[in-house]
């Protein structure tokens, strides 16, 4: 099976996304000068499949862009959950911010604006789901910093 038979395949089966998602996603296709970055469909719905069996209270997104991959982490949020995300860019984190504005979750939302580096130390909190989707050389100082602040899993 080629690689574009594969998508078509996982496309096809994969749940629909939602209309907002599907807002986001034609928004960023053509308004947005690097649409390759947004998550989509496929991914999009497998985020949200985690997170909805992690059932999270705290989720840390590292790279928001235009908002795709926020709206489907936060689907899993328990009632008082809190899904922080960071984006460097102003005016791709207003992108998003305008359609988190549209989602029954925004109040669950927490938008930060500048350099994960310089945010994530300010944040208070212990993650029970983190998705680091920002550049890539940066991943290794991401996960030095965050990695004390996970929850730790009790199996009982
Ligand atoms: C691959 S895109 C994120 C895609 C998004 N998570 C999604 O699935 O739709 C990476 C984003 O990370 C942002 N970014 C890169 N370095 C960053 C940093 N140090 N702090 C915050 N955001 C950063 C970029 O501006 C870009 O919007």
């Amino acid at each position: 099976m080629n690689y574009e038979l594969l998508t078509q395949f996982a496309d096809q089966y994969t749940t629909a996304e939602s209309d907002l998602l599907k807002k986001i996603n034609d928004f960023t296709y053509k308004n947005h000068a690097e649409p390759h970055m947004l998550s989509g469909h496929v991914q999009g719905q497998l985020l949200k499949m985690i997170s909805c069996m992690i059932k999270p209270e705290r989720i840390l997104e590292i790279g928001t862009f235009t908002g795709y991959s926020a709206l489907c982490l936060a689907e899993g949020l328990t009632e008082n959950g809190v899904l922080h995300t960071i984006e460097f860019r102003e005016s791709t984190a207003n992108i998003a911010r305008s359609f988190f504005e549209k989602s029954k979750h925004k109040s669950k939302i927490k938008l930060h604006i500048g350099n994960a580096l310089e945010i994530i130390p300010q944040l208070n909190e212990q993650w029970d789901l983190i998705f680091i989707d920002a550049d890539k050389p940066g991943y290794i100082n991401y996960f030095e910093l965050i990695f004390p602040h996970i929850k730790k899993m009790v199996l009982s």
